[in-house]
């Protein structure tokens, strides 16, 4: 029998990609989400993507009670992949209570769930923003976790800490929280990508939906940075391979292969991209002219952050793959096919 994993915000932008990877390894999935920022038709993607339909469960995990019944019918879950949470870095300096409320009581329900009805694996979405400004780079696990600058940071930073609690009293839980650097880019079938509401907050949704014509000029934050252009430096990282490091995580658990109850791994692609870069390159592989404009810096951005790959690569046997290039393609493809379909 295949195994059952739970995804929660499944129909997300990580989660839709991660549940095509479980499925394409043979593993059955039942995805929970409230579709408050994802839209079901996702489901159709992944189904015509996998061939295979995932179980879906509409509703909030914050509702305890309607998860403990969840638990009750679905009794043999292998694991959990924990993805559902808010996530805009601005908004949640703006609505802090919604975000502790939201992002903490869902994993605290989820946790209570595991424990009481013998689930014993969780793979939690973290970020590397629990580094803030790193002092070295490339960022190490080892980095010293920094002051949140953000609620929405604060609760990945939280959520970590509530999950190394839990599992310390609790030896037959284990857990893996995996740190994403920037993910960006869609599935190569472009049948799911991104789908932001409003105004994309992120560099790479608001650069294809300027190309496309929807945004008039992509504006780029700050180029008085102490780097090669004076744009900022990430690490983006294609949400394939991103959703591969996933299955990995599950499979490592499921067999035993843990070093300890509770590991974190970054999840980067080891180089950093300046902003600049990121337009140049986009223009390159898709073929577009973008229109910007240097700008102020934005509030709370940190300057240079990229992965130290070594301990994911060596540890968990896990690489990103996929050129940066062929990434902001399938990014632009993804960009193309959601505007024909309106
Ligand atoms: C932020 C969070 C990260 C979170 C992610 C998802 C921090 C430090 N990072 O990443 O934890 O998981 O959002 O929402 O809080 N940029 C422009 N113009 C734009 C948009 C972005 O120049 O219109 C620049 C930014 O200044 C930054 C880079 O592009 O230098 C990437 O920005 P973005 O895609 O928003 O991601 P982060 O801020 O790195």
């Amino acid at each position: 029998m295949n195994k059952l994993v739970l995804v929660t915000g499944g129909t997300g932008y990580i989660g839709s990609h991660t549940v095509v990877e479980l499925m394409n390894e043979g593993f059955d999935v039942v995805i929970i989400d409230n579709l408050s920022n994802s839209e079901k038709s996702v489901l159709n993607g992944i189904a015509e993507i996998t061939g295979r339909r995932a179980y879906f469960e509409q509703f909030d995990i914050c509702d305890k009670e309607r998860l403990d019944n969840f638990f009750k019918v679905y009794k043999k879950l292998d694991a959990i992949i924990h993805f559902a949470a808010y996530k805009a870095v601005g908004e949640s300096v703006e609505k802090p209570l919604m975000y502790y409320q939201n992002n903490l009581v869902s994993l605290m329900n989820l946790l209570n769930g595991m424990i009481e009805y013998d689930v014993p694996y969780i793979v939690f979405s973290s970020s590397c923003t629990v580094y803030g400004e790193p002092d070295e780079l490339p960022v190490t696990e080892q980095a010293p976790i920094k002051l949140a600058n953000s609620p929405y940071g604060n609760t990945k930073q939280i959520s970590e800490e509530i999950i190394k609690d839990i599992i310390s009293v609790n030896p037959n839980l284990k857990a893996i929280a995996l740190r994403y650097f920037n993910p960006i880019g869609a599935h190569p079938s472009a049948l799911i990508g991104e789908l932001p509401i409003g105004v994309p907050n992120n560099l790479v949704p608001f650069i294809t939906q300027t190309a496309i014509g929807i945004r008039e000029e992509l504006k780029v934050f700050g180029d008085d940075y102490n780097t090669s252009d004076g744009s900022a430096i990430r690490d983006y990282i294609n949400v394939v391979d991103l959703a591969k490091a996933h299955v990995v995580s599950v499979k490592r658990m499921l067999e035993d292969k843990c070093k300890s109850n509770f590991e974190f791994f970054n999840l980067g692609t080891g180089k950093g991209s300046s902003v600049l870069e990121i337009v140049n390159a986009f223009e390159k592989a898709a073929g577009e002219k973008l229109k910007y404009k240097i700008v102020g810096r934005r509030a709370g951005d940190v300057e240079s952050v990229y992965a130290d790959t070594k301990f994911a690569n060596e540890e968990l046997g896990w690489k990103a793959e996929i050129s940066l290039e062929e990434t902001l393609l399938s990014a632009w493809n993804w960009e193309k096919y959601i505007q024909n379909k309106k």
